[in-house]
């Protein structure tokens, strides 16, 4: 049997990202090219600013991406796209790009839910056995994810309001750090103690579901009223104080969903599992579950990547699922 070749296509926010992932569980080759500073001075992505840098690299990635990989298009089994969920000018970029290559080449043509890809980028490290539990925090979504066989995602529990990283940016921003804040937050954390109190939302109910907005008023209010005082906050501090009431939640619902879902892999994934304290705290939350397997994605595979989608888009392949023409991006994609 010969191996799978599938080029994967990102660019629901401000990565643009072409993959070709082989069997879907190895990269032969990924490029990927990040906006971010084009973003900064606006403290978060501008949706049209978005738009013009994915026209500008995806042909330049995709070229790239065979180049690298020493293959030509002939060699490829199908192309696999975001579909979404995102921002819908940005997915149209690689939808349109993955649509035009696939019909030029005769390939057939994959759509993939950008959660799939986040959870599917755990294959690089290891198979996932199902069935499987996986927590994605990124900065659109906050999700526990059961997966009782491959290619079957139901979403158990969910962020009411902000998700943990449009969290970490948004207390980023009145902290004055730069977009996106969540690794400099990290390794504030680090240096700083907890001395400031602030709320763990939702934590006694029985329910698997997330608020993040209480908290980040909160850091607001601890801010503004510092201001009015003219007393000094100790920005390390406050980033410790943050970053705990994040993981008490993420870490509490997670592991009630453990025992209540009995996985044989526990993933992490999505940009906010790139997290120290995340990482570090689920690896000892789950050395008291011996019959789940936890892999975390790899540091470099936690934020937007097209790797994650050649992966989820090898799973979808096998299953089955084809895209015709009429293929168009859904900013509102979910499970
Ligand atoms: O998955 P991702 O790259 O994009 C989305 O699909 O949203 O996630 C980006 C998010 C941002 O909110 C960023 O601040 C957060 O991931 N992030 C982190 C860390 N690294 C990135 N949050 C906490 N700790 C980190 N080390
Ligand atoms: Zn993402």
């Amino acid at each position: 049997e010969n191996d799978r070749l599938i080029m994967a296509f990102e660019s629901s926010a401000d990565e643009t990202s072409v993959a070709i992932v082989k069997n879907g569980n190895e990269i032969v080759s990924l490029e990927t090219a990040t906006q971010i500073k084009s973003h900064q001075r606006f403290g978060g992505i501008v949706p049209e600013v978005a738009s013009r840098h994915h026209i500008e690299e995806v042909t330049i990635l995709a070229d790239a991406a065979l180049s690298d990989a020493g293959l030509t298009y002939q060699d490829l089994t199908a192309i696999a796209v975001t579909q979404g969920p995102g921002l819908v000018g940005a997915l149209l970029i690689g939808v349109t790009a993955a649509k035009t290559i696939a019909w030029a080449h005769h390939l057939p043509l994959i759509p993939v839910i950008h959660l799939a890809g986040h959870i599917s980028a755990a294959n690089f490290v290891q198979p996932i056995v199902y069935p499987a539990l996986a927590l994605m925090v990124s900065g659109g979504h906050t999700e526990l994810v059961w997966m009782p066989s491959e290619f079957e995602y139901l979403v158990i529990g969910d962020t009411r309001d902000d998700a943990a990283g449009e969290c970490f940016d948004k207390v980023g921003r009145v902290m004055g750090l730069t977009y996106p804040a969540g690794k400099t937050i990290d390794q504030m954390a680090a240096r700083g103690s907890e001395n400031y109190d602030l709320p763990r939302a939702l934590m006694n109910d029985q329910q698997y579901d997330f608020s993040f907005s209480g908290l980040k008023s909160a850091v607001i209010n601890l801010l503004h009223n510092a201001d009015q005082r003219q007393e000094t906050v100790n920005l390390e501090d406050l980033a410790t104080s943050f970053q705990h009431a994040v993981m008490d939640v993420l870490l509490a619902k997670t592991k009630a969903a453990l025992l209540a879902y009995p996985a044989k892999t526990f993933i992490v994934a999505g940009g906010v599992a790139a997290n120290q304290e995340l990482r570090s705290r689920l690896k000892a939350l789950l050395a008291t579950f011996p019959d789940t397997t936890f892999t975390p994605v790899p540091m470099n595979l936690a934020g937007d990547n097209a790797a994650m989608i050649g992966a989820a888009g090898d799973i979808a392949y096998r299953h089955g699922v084809r895209a015709d023409w009429s293929l168009n991006a859904n900013p509102g994609l979910e499970f």
